[in-house]
């Protein structure tokens, strides 16, 4: 079995998750963890293909769009996931499959479908946050900071949303969190989840004889541009 702890933070645009997983990566810094932010889509050919035509508020046909997340959730697991697991390392990441049924399903794809193909080659995570919140908040909140990508379109959203709540009970370890809620209250949640699981693995208070302070980077596991960074303790 993984030592490490797979944690998912899966949400609608500007539902405050990566926020949330800062906070918690800074946390389990604090408790001795050794932690790795990833990101889907990742940083491999086909993560990039996906940014590229998001950055050039492009949409790609709902099937390639589909094809190449896949591509890069397949590869990243392979490459990048599972090792740091099996090095107990806890990996906090944003976006899985969820996101795929979620948003390909928002566009006609047969959700039922999508999770079966990701099911079959990717890791089980320990805990899956969904931060629910009303897309116009989100939208709200997104708008704040900057322009809408084409992913961020409010009728889009909201059938997102509510694949999210439909899918949600499909998918093992799942814990709804109310993205509405005060920051600290939200962040209180998720450490006394995570913080359970850390103590049962025995992989606080540097445990794990695994310290990265002054290591260099787990390869694969990249810094650039806020995507994936391994957190220092
Ligand atoms: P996002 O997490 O917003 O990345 P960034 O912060 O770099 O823009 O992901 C980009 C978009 O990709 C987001 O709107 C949701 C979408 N997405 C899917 O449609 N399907 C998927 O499987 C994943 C992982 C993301």
């Amino acid at each position: 079995m993984d030592r490490g702890i797979l944690v998912v933070f899966e949400g609608i645009d500007g539902s405050g998750k990566s926020t949330q997983r800062e906070m918690l990566a800074g946390w389990l810094a604090e408790q001795g963890a050794r932690c790795a932010m990833l990101a889907q889509p990742s940083d491999s050919l086909a993560g990039r293909m996906l940014r590229r035509a998001t950055h050039a508020h492009r949409r790609l046909s709902p099937e390639t769009e589909l094809a190449l997340f896949l591509r890069d959730r397949r590869e990243q697991a392979r490459s990048v996931i599972r090792p740091l697991l099996a090095q107990g390392v806890v990996v906090l990441l944003d976006r899985h499959y969820l996101s795929s049924v979620a948003y390909q399903g928002a566009l006609g794809l047969d959700p039922e479908e999508i999770l079966r193909r990701c099911i079959r080659f990717s890791p089980l995570a320990d805990v899956t946050f969904l931060f629910d919140i009303e897309p116009n908040a989100a939208l709200a909140r997104i708008r704040k900071h900057r322009s809408a990508d084409p992913f961020e379109r409010l009728d889009y959203l909201v059938i997102v949303r509510r694949m999210y709540l439909e899918w949600v009970a499909r998918i093992p370890n799942a814990v709804v969190v109310n993205a509405a809620a005060e920051g600290r209250v939200i962040a209180a949640q998720i450490r006394e989840t995570v913080g359970r699981l850390v103590t049962t693995r025995g992989l606080g208070s540097g445990q794990n004889g695994l310290r990265c302070a002054g290591e260099d980077p787990i390869p694969g596991c990249v810094r650039p541009s806020g995507r994936s960074s391994l957190h220092p303790v």
